[in-house]
């Protein structure tokens, strides 16, 4: 007998699944993660808006069974860098995952562990973007509406989020004349 949940339908207003709430990150959740600290503590100073939003389904647990999350980042911008998520690696180093574009513009981060290489790839409507094992991963929204996607992962994944918040991604997606670039932290 088929006991898990197998299908889902996106409230387009909440930014969820039906009938599982979602996770929400602040401004103030965020502290360390934008390179400008200055431009940081200026935008708190004028209050702690919402900036991403996860909703996760976790169906089934155990080898071979997949996890997935519906994320939304709000168009915005610290100083010239544009909202993003934390970033993370997968606890499990050699879980992989896909993520599937479904409105908004914006980009991924990718940062390889082992090798430090930077790859920035367009994740938007339309894009999918496949995240190796052992690639750190963070999400930015460069358009001017929400960026909506979904991500699947290995049950198994898990979430490191403190390696991320110890040393920060190597380059900062930024606004270059009305262009997003990623730039090297230690230029910025
Ligand atoms: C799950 C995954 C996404 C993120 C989401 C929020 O493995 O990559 O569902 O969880 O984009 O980003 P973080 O988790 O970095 O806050
Ligand atoms: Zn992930």
């Amino acid at each position: 007998m088929i006991s898990v949940s197998l299908s889902n339908s996106i409230d387009w207003e909440k930014f969820e699944f039906v009938g599982s709430p979602r996770v929400e990150r602040r401004l103030s959740d965020l502290c360390g993660c934008f390179a400008d600290e200055a431009a940081y503590g200026e935008a708190l100073s004028h209050g702690d808006p919402l900036i991403y939003s996860v909703s996760s389904q976790a169906p089934a647990d155990g080898a071979g069974q997949l996890h997935y999350g519906l994320g939304m980042i709000a168009p915005g911008r610290v100083g010239r860098e544009y909202y993003l998520t934390k970033g993370h690696l997968h606890a499990w180093r050699e879980a992989a995952e896909v993520y599937l574009g479904l409105a908004g513009e914006g980009f991924m981060l990718l940062e390889e562990e082992a090798t430090g290489e930077s790859r920035l790839l367009q994740l938007g409507k339309d894009r999918v973007v496949y995240v190796p094992g052992g690639t750190a991963h963070r999400t930015v929204n460069t358009g001017a509406d929400p960026l909506v996607y979904i991500g699947v992962y290995p049950a198994g994944a898990g979430h490191d989020y403190g390696t991320i918040a110890e040393k920060n991604f190597r380059q900062v997606v930024t606004d270059r004349g009305g262009r997003p670039v990623a730039v090297d932290r230690a230029e910025y």
